[in-house]
């Protein structure tokens, strides 16, 4: 196998906080995040265009601090209210049995009960799947203070409705996640394929070429993932059916083009 094909792995999308890349600006959305959870807020609402490293700044910040405070992470929402319910009651009580049926008052009264006693912190991702009833509810639960939510989704029209209609009042405090600098993409691809140990294939990424890069991609991470990934599929390609073609010390920004076409950044 290639370098070019085996390097391809690091840029597939991955949410992993041990690959996780302390780039400028997502060090300040960390220290944001984690200083707003450290105030007595009810909820927080973490927003942002898809790819712009939402659920991996979600699991750092749960995977740095489980085991230091009752912090919990739901990855993917679950739906089922019931369920998701008796999700948050197995985090206030870990070792106690679950009652047989829970229902929402129920679970309000057992909040109430736990008043100045219990705090918990829940990291609710992909939040935009929640619908305005159990957004509603999720909301009430905060209301007791004993949950405290951070409510991360993804910003398009719809969601910057439901993020009006549902916290512009009532959420204490909005981060917003953003793309990347040039800067920040330097760093990101430069550690992204440190990582995988490929020093040679670092040193051929020229502040040029990832200038063009950042251009095409805007600086999402996700669409950087994609256009690295494709621009090592041409790599790998040309290595074994035409090596010449790729000759030289740093990668050609023709082929970053090529692939920014690929992947329709670039119309021809
Ligand atoms: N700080 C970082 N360190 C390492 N990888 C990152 C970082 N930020 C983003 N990424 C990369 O970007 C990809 C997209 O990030 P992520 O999945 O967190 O976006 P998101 O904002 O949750 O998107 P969506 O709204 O679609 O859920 C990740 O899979 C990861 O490969
Ligand atoms: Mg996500």
């Amino acid at each position: 196998m290639s370098k070019y094909k085996e390097l391809q792995s690091a840029f597939i999308d991955k949410i992993e906080a041990d690959e996780y890349i302390g780039l400028d600006t997502s060090i300040l959305f960390y220290n944001k995040l984690m200083e707003s959870i450290e105030k007595p807020l009810k909820m927080i609402l973490l927003f942002g265009k898809p790819g712009t490293g939402k659920s991996v700044l979600l699991n750092k910040i749960h995977h740095d601090n489980k085991e230091s405070k009752p912090i919990y992470l739901i990855s993917t929402p679950i739906l089922n209210e019931e369920e998701f319910l008796r999700t948050l009651y197995d985090f206030l009580f870990p070792e106690k049995e679950q009652p047989e049926t829970i229902s929402f008052n129920r679970f309000i009264q057992i909040l109430h009960t736990l008043k100045d006693e219990k705090h918990i912190i829940v990291l609710l991702d992909e939040a935009q799947l929640y619908d305005s009833t159990m957004m509603e509810k999720i909301r009430l639960i905060s209301d007791s203070r004993v949950i405290k939510f951070v409510v991360a989704l993804h910003k398009t029209d719809r969601e910057d409705l439901i993020a009006k209609e549902h916290f512009q009042s009532r959420i204490w405090e909005t981060i917003e996640l953003k793309n990347g600098t040039v800067h920040d993409a330097q760093v990101y691809l430069q550690k992204k394929i440190v990582q995988k140990n490929f020093f040679e294939v670092a040193t051929m990424l020229t502040k040029g070429n990832v200038k063009l890069i950042h251009r095409l991609t805007g600086g999402n991470y996700r669409e950087i993932n994609k256009l690295m990934y494709t621009l090592l599929e041409i790599y790998d390609y040309y290595e074994k059916k035409q090596p010449s073609k790729i000759a030289g010390n740093t990668f050609q920004n023709k082929f970053i083009e090529m692939a920014g076409l690929k992947l329709g950044y670039i119309h021809a």
